[in-house]
């Protein structure tokens, strides 16, 4: 009985795949590229927003699918056209035809369909009001899963989400279709499984604009044996047990390592901040320079108002943790350039925030009592996307919040453009400290407080 059922079902899904064959042709899927676009909009003009080379990519896969299991089915029935006085006398063919139509026709079909589905048509009308003609990128790429990740979600039922919306996007930044190679490589995983080693692939995809990252569905690794990170008092001092970080794509291999004078290290910014020893002592104690402030003189300026705050720059959170004695929650970015920093963060007991220079801050206005930063903001940035990045701050400063600027270098012939970028927004100035560090170089500290504004 049950093999009956299925001969009947697999005539069906023939009938259906040559009837959906016949279909696509008279959609004009087996015309010329060229003709396609004059069969979807009836004349030549072709607007933006449309991406026709890719569209056409993707239907030329489709089409090569269906031709080959048409080929396969045409050979199969002039077989049996062959052995037809056979075919009614046994019964071995049951099983035999039910594995046939389940790997030679029901698969190759199931995927050509996907493909299909996969493949946005251009709405002539433009989508939803606008004057796209298919959803941004969805043609671009070949690799399933970035195509399903930026596909837009519709809420099911068609209802309105608790955002307000219809849909969500998933977006990526759109230097990724630049490093579309690179993506695709990086997107190439079997979901559910354990992805590869490349996190370091990852972040160079970021720093180099493709950022945010598509989301991926595999599992990523963790180091062999992770161990219990240490107790809140005692890790925000400590060297992390380096058995917590995965070190292959570092060239020191512990942390002991990354705190020595090594030469080799792999990382050359925020020399000597892997030196617990040393951390301990910024901004504390008799400092020698004008332009270091100690944290409790600048919290002092607003006593018991600063309690959340950002710290913009690189390092191995040791101001968040100097802070944190403060009872003030302090959020530091980190890039894993070279060295562990994000892993080194979290395992002091502190708060990694993994950002590039390309992104707006995910902050709220007016949110933040302090932004501090330190050591990378120097004078190698371009003054425009400094411009933008410091606009940003302001956005996340709360009025009456503190911009601590803290040993911002630059060479001497710079100063007044980038003295003039800190004093654009008018903040009032609480602390302001100018010393050489070279020659030609100088430091600059100051500590701004951003005033009221009341529009
Ligand atoms: C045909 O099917 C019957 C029952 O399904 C089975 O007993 C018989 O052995 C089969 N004949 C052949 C030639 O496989
Ligand atoms: C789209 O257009 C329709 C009718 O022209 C209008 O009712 C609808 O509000 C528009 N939607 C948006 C999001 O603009
Ligand atoms: C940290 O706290 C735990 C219990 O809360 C205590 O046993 C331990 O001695 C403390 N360590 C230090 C260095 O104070
Ligand atoms: C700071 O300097 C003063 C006098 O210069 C000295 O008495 C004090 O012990 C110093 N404190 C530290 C922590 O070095
Ligand atoms: C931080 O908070 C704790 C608990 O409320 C308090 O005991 C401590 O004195 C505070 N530290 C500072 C520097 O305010």
């Amino acid at each position: 009985m049950m093999g009956w059922t299925q001969i009947v079902l697999g005539g069906l899904v023939i009938i259906a795949s040559i009837s959906s064959l016949f279909r696509f042709y008279s959609a004009g899927f087996f015309m010329r590229n060229e003709d396609i676009c004059y069969h979807f909009y009836g004349l030549k003009n072709i607007d933006m927003g449309f991406d026709l080379q890719a569209l056409s990519d993707r239907v030329g896969e489709v089409l090569n699918k269906m031709e080959s299991l048409q080929d396969k089915l045409e050979g199969v029935v002039q077989q049996m056209e062959k052995d037809k006085g056979d075919l009614s006398r046994s019964n071995i063919s049951k099983l035999e035809y039910k594995r046939f139509l389940e790997d030679e026709v029901i698969k190759p079909l199931y995927e050509a369909h996907i493909s299909l589905r996969l493949i946005r048509l251009p709405k002539p009308e433009g989508l939803r009001n606008t004057t796209m003609k298919e959803e941004p990128l969805i043609n671009t790429f070949v690799v399933e899963e970035i195509r399903k990740y930026i596909t837009p979600k519709d809420n099911r039922l068609g209802k309105v989400n608790i955002y307000g919306t219809d849909r969500i996007y998933n977006t990526i930044g759109h230097v990724c279709v630049l490093l579309k190679k690179e993506l695709e490589e990086y997107m190439d995983y079997d979901i559910g499984s354990f992805c590869k080693d490349d996190w370091n692939v990852a972040q160079k995809l970021m720093i180099n604009g493709c950022d945010p990252l598509p989301r991926r569905r595999c599992l990523a690794r963790a180091s062999k044996l992770y161990q219990k990170p240490y107790p809140i008092n005692e890790s925000l001092w400590k060297l992390p047990d380096g058995r917590n970080v995965r070190w292959a794509k570092y060239q020191c291999r512990n942390f002991e390592c990354l705190s020595s004078k090594n030469p080799k290290r792999g990382y050359s910014k925020c020399t000597g901040c892997f030196e617990m020893e040393k951390e301990r002592l910024k901004w504390v104690g008799n400092l020698s320079l004008p332009i270091d402030f100690r944290v409790t003189d600048v919290l002092a300026i607003k006593p018991g108002e600063i309690r959340i705050g950002l710290d913009y720059g690189v390092g191995t959170g040791s101001f968040a943790a100097r802070m944190r004695e403060q009872n003030v929650t302090i959020i530091s970015t980190a890039l894993n350039l070279g060295a562990p920093f994000n892993e080194m963060i979290a395992l002091r007991g502190l708060l990694p925030l993994y950002v590039t220079l390309n992104q707006r801050l995910p902050f709220f206005d007016n949110t933040m009592d302090l932004i501090h930063t330190t050591g990378f903001l120097d004078g190698w940035i371009d003054l425009q996307l400094m411009d933008f990045i410091l606009f940003d701050w302001d956005r996340i400063l709360r009025p009456g919040g503190l911009l601590w600027v803290d040993r911002f270098f630059c060479n001497r012939k710079d100063l007044d453009d980038y003295m003039y970028m800190f004093l654009q927004f008018r903040y009032k100035k609480h602390k302001w400290a100018i010393a050489p560090k070279s020659k030609d170089e100088v430091f600059l500290s100051a500590l701004l407080e951003k005033p009221p504004r009341s529009l």
